[in-house]
């Protein structure tokens, strides 16, 4: 139990560094909390205008999840990745350092599912891609790339994770509330687009 806590710290430690905000400072994109919907993703990141930003914000938030579930099994074993994966998840969206009001999770998301069962991870993210192609919305595309997920990890083999996977689809979804009042108002803005 000592290793799981340890392997818990070290995913929330990873998952809490908050890549999109330090990532707009230092290339002076200006203060992302008073742009677009004011999150710390990829997708708010996109809104300062620069793609380069968004894609390293986005290569960086699931590259943290993705190397806390990889660093926990070699050293801890399958438990303690899937423990580290929920514990990044949850340093993203309730990090210490921004008095817990961080980001909504999906890249982070994405880069955990790559790690703890690839062929989940690579639904999901066609899943997301396949959903942004068509309606062009992020926010859209992440609550269906979550829903689906505890459909791929049973279809594919990973049943073992279900637990965790709906712990994940819950929580996306509860940090995407502002994201679906917008949408059912019909108000949430398109990929790129700076505000609805
Ligand atoms: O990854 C978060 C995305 O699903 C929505 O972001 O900035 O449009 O609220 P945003």
């Amino acid at each position: 139990t000592n290793a799981l806590i340890l392997w818990a710290l070290i995913g929330y430690g990873l998952g809490s560094i908050p890549f999109g905000l330090l990532l707009s400072r230092i290339m002076g994109l200006g203060n992302l909390r008073q742009i677009g919907s004011g999150n710390i993703g990829a997708t708010n990141v996109l809104r300062t205008g620069s793609k380069k930003a968004a894609a390293l914000t986005l290569l960086l938030d699931g590259g943290k999840g993705a190397v806390a579930v990889l660093l926990a099994r070699v050293f801890a074993g399958e438990d303690a990745a899937q423990l580290a994966a929920l514990a990044a998840f949850l340093g993203h969206c309730y990090p210490v350092w921004l008095g817990f009001k961080g980001g909504k999770g999906v890249a982070t998301f994405l880069g955990l599912w790559l790690a703890l069962a690839w062929p989940v991870g690579i639904a999901c993210c066609l899943t997301w891609l396949v959903v942004a192609f068509v309606t062009r919305i992020s926010s859209l595309s992440a609550l269906a790339a979550a829903a689906s997920s505890t459909l791929w990890l049973v279809f594919l083999g990973h049943g073992t994770t279900l637990f965790l996977g709906i712990a994940l689809t819950l929580l996306v979804y509860w940090r995407h509330s502002a994201n679906i009042a917008r949408l059912k108002a019909g108000t949430e803005p398109r990929i790129g687009q700076k505000s609805s």
